[in-house]
């Protein structure tokens, strides 16, 4: 079985003691990870620091260079790095085939942002006592960046932080999710064949909390980029001091579905947004809300659309649905359907487990205080709800904590520009589900749903501090 050890400084560093990493679906055991303490939490953040030099100095090309050879070996080791995700995140086979296909990207994107990171001039005789100055502006990479990654996209989330990181020439201190950790050590090594020098990317796994707390609170990381809870967001926020953090955090995404638009082509797009990797996405399609006259048509073709979904082995390149992270989060699953049946809701589709995985289930008539409503649902599970007018749908789709993107199926332009105003969430999918990202778009929340926006380019505005430079030529 594989001895997976911690990556500082550009060397394999052991510890003292190991945890079985076990596969979601079949329980095997497929690996031993290396537990880290506050002593190599330490150590790491000490390489990344010696790295800054290094870094800083990097030209653009030299850092694009690396970052488009990364996405070169990632092309070439494709496969493995598919079967990978499905058997330590459980994700289906085609998910996992997608998620590479997009890391891919994610790190070519980066590539080309690296060549376009700069400043601009500012126009210093705006005001009496400007005259004779010149200004303008440069970006200069904000220094170690502590990045703390999810499960459920081990590859392409990791890029959304070690991209842009690298692209703008900082190090970097990497704490992956405890349920997926070798694909990002598979991304350490491709970057280390890549050409990135030793300790600007160490890696560290152990207890989450523990290792969480010391990257967060140490002075010397300059910079902390987090995927993950709500909850464990709030707590870094008001851990991290002054030091800039982004929070890309969870969600209970809504489409709403306007009359006069192809419920076919609509309820088969939602199945994918409410099932893709078992809804165990952020902007995982949780809540449908559809206009009265369209609202049967709609809840038959789309249950007929989450019936077709084959559920299995995630290594089986025909599953759909998969085993969930943990069989705590089967039992949540469980407990908040059944809550929402106890508050008057019907079951139109699944409704029940078998072993690890729990079957696509769509609830009719949810109301708005059931868990699965308000809270982050993660797993298999959407509600349909009927709506007798779009201010209605506007109101249920607000009335979250959350606000990262909503859908909105309409042929009326009018409505589409009204909605997309009202709507309170950080992007509005026009003639489509809510779960619908490319690499390069700002991705990001408001509310409850985060701080600041990933997507290369907005990251590195994160990544980078403004400096400004006045010339007095007087
Ligand atoms: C997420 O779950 O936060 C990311 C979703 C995606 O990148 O598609």
């Amino acid at each position: 079985m594989k001895r997976q050890k911690l990556l500082i400084g550009g060397r394999e560093v052991e510890t003292a003691t190991y945890t079985t990493l076990y596969a979601p679906y079949s329980k095997e055991a497929i690996a031993e990870i290396a537990d880290a303490g506050l002593a190599e939490a330490n150590l790491a953040i000490e390489a990344a620091v010696e790295a800054k030099a290094v870094m800083r100095k990097m030209p653009a090309h030299k850092r694009a260079a690396i970052l488009e050879k990364l996405a070169r070996l990632l092309a070439e080791r494709r496969e493995e790095a598919a079967r990978l995700v499905a058997l330590e995140a459980a994700k289906p086979l085609k998910a996992a085939y997608a998620e590479v296909d997009r890391t891919i990207q994610t790190y070519q994107i980066a590539a080309e942002e690296a060549k376009r990171i700069h400043g601009e001039t500012i126009p210093m005789d705006a005001v009496p006592g400007g005259e004779g100055r010149f200004g303008y502006t440069v970006r200069e990479p904000i220094g170690v960046v502590g990045a703390i990654t999810p499960f459920n996209f081990p590859l392409n989330l990791v890029a959304h932080k070690l991209g842009p990181a690298i692209a703008s020439g900082n190090t970097i201190v990497l704490k992956p999710a405890p349920q997926t950790p070798l694909s990002a050590y598979f991304i350490a090594e491709l970057l280390e064949q890549a050409g990135l020098p030793e300790g600007a990317l160490n890696v560290i796994t152990g207890d989450g909390r523990l290792l969480g707390e010391a990257i967060v609170k140490d002075p010397r990381v300059n910079m902390v980029t987090f995927t993950g809870s709500a909850a464990v967001g709030a707590s870094i926020r008001a851990m991290a001091g002054i030091k800039r953090v982004t929070l890309e955090l969870g969600s209970n995404s809504a489409v709403i579905i306007d009359k006069g638009v192809p419920i076919e082509a609509a309820a088969a797009r939602a199945a994918v947004g409410a099932f893709s990797y078992q809804g165990q996405v952020c902007i995982s399609l949780q809540r449908v809300y559809v206009l009265a006259d369209v609202f049967e048509e709609f809840v038959e073709r789309f249950t007929t659309e989450v019936r077709k979904l084959q559920v299995g082995d995630p290594l089986d390149p025909t599953t759909d649905v998969s085993a969930l992270i943990s069989e705590r989060d089967v039992t949540r699953a469980l407990e908040w359907m059944e809550e929402a049946r106890e508050l008057g809701a019907t079951v139109a589709c699944g409704g029940k487990a078998e072993g690890g995985i729990v079957l696509p289930t769509v609830l009719l008539n949810v109301p708005p205080h059931a868990q699965v409503s308000c809270k982050e649902v993660f797993a298999p599970v959407v509600l349909v709800n009927k709506v007798n007018t779009l201010e209605e749908a506007v109101e249920k789709v607000n009335d979250s904590e959350f606000g990262l993107q909503a859908g909105l199926y309409t042929n009326d332009l009018k409505t589409a520009l009204d909605l997309s105003e009202q709507l309170q969430v950080g992007g509005v999918m026009i003639n489509d589900i809510p779960t619908f990202r490319v690499d390069q778009m700002p991705y990001g929340g408001i509310k409850q749903s985060g701080l600041g926006r990933e997507g290369i380019k907005y990251a590195i505005e994160d990544m980078t501090e403004l400096k400004l430079v006045v010339f007095n030529r007087s």
